[in-house]
């Protein structure tokens, strides 16, 4: 084999090899583990500006390790709507922030609750819409918050205190609950920001779930406006 059929045989085994298994890197998403090392060495020295964010994010509220969530069964939100939206922002937020606590101190607390948070709203809430008007902003928060619990969750995926039947729980949660209510017919291709925070809620959760099919269709929906297509 000369030295051109070889490499043709080595690209060509990655790419089987990435469309195989996925490719994606973990922890994907806003940060890189790389990201996460370098926030963590600039917070431990104490180095502005890095630390003066991280003390902005540690004694907003969200942030309390001892924050208990609130999970619904069934979320709203909208006018007209039973909106209880208010719970899922709180939470994902808090979520959000403690795993990234986590991420930057290696303090376990804030592993255990962020773990916690995810896991209380992956066996509870079991459907997201609008039941008493025509409101369809509860797309919103599906994309919104969508998109942020699918951040904490892949910033806390291998976190040995998340056991395996409960990671696998809550990225087929995000699959099947959240994922859907983004999806056409109900994506508007009207509103800028409607769209694009569906686009990055698919985007996050394919990361999230190693789904390359939902991924590539949000890629796909960004580039060339195509409607997702995936399901
Ligand atoms: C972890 O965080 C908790 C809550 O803020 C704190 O009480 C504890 O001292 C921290 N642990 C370490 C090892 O810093
Ligand atoms: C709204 O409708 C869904 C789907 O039929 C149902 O599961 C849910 O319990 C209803 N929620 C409320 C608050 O009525
Ligand atoms: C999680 O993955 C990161 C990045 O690869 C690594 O630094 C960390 O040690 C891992 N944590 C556990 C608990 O496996
Ligand atoms: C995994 O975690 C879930 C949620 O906390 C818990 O209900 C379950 O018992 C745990 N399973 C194992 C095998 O530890
Ligand atoms: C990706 O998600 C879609 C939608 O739920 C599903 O139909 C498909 O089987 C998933 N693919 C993989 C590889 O899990």
């Amino acid at each position: 084999m000369g030295h051109g059929n070889m490499l043709q045989h080595l690209i060509l085994s990655l790419m089987l090899w990435t469309s195989s298994y996925g490719g994606f890197v973990h922890p994907g998403l806003l940060n890189s583990q790389a990201d996460f090392n370098r926030m963590a060495q600039k917070v431990a020295a104490k180095q502005s500006p890095w630390i003066d964010s991280y003390n902005a994010l540690i004694s907003n509220g969200h942030a309390n390790p001892t924050w208990n969530p609130a999970p619904q069964a069934w979320a709203e939100r909208g006018s007209g709507c039973n909106d209880n939206s208010i719970y899922v922002q709180n939470d994902a937020a808090a979520a959000y922030q403690q795993a990234l606590v986590y991420k930057v101190t290696g303090n376990t607390t804030y592993a255990n609750n962020a773990v916690r948070i995810l896991n209380a709203w992956a066996y509870t809430l079991k459907g997201i819409g609008c039941n008493a008007s025509s409101s369809w902003d509860f797309q919103l928060m599906a994309g919104i918050q969508g998109y942020q619990f699918a951040n904490a969750g892949e910033m806390m995926r291998n976190y040995s205190g998340w056991n395996a039947t409960a990671f696998a729980n809550f990225q087929s949660w995000m699959v099947k609950v959240w994922y859907p209510v983004c999806y056409y017919p109900f994506a508007s291709q009207v509103y800028a920001n409607w769209d694009l925070i569906c686009i990055a809620q698919h985007m996050s959760i394919g990361v999230l779930a190693d789904n390359q099919t939902l991924f590539n269709d949000a890629v796909n929906y960004f580039v060339t406006w195509a409607r997702f297509s995936s399901i």
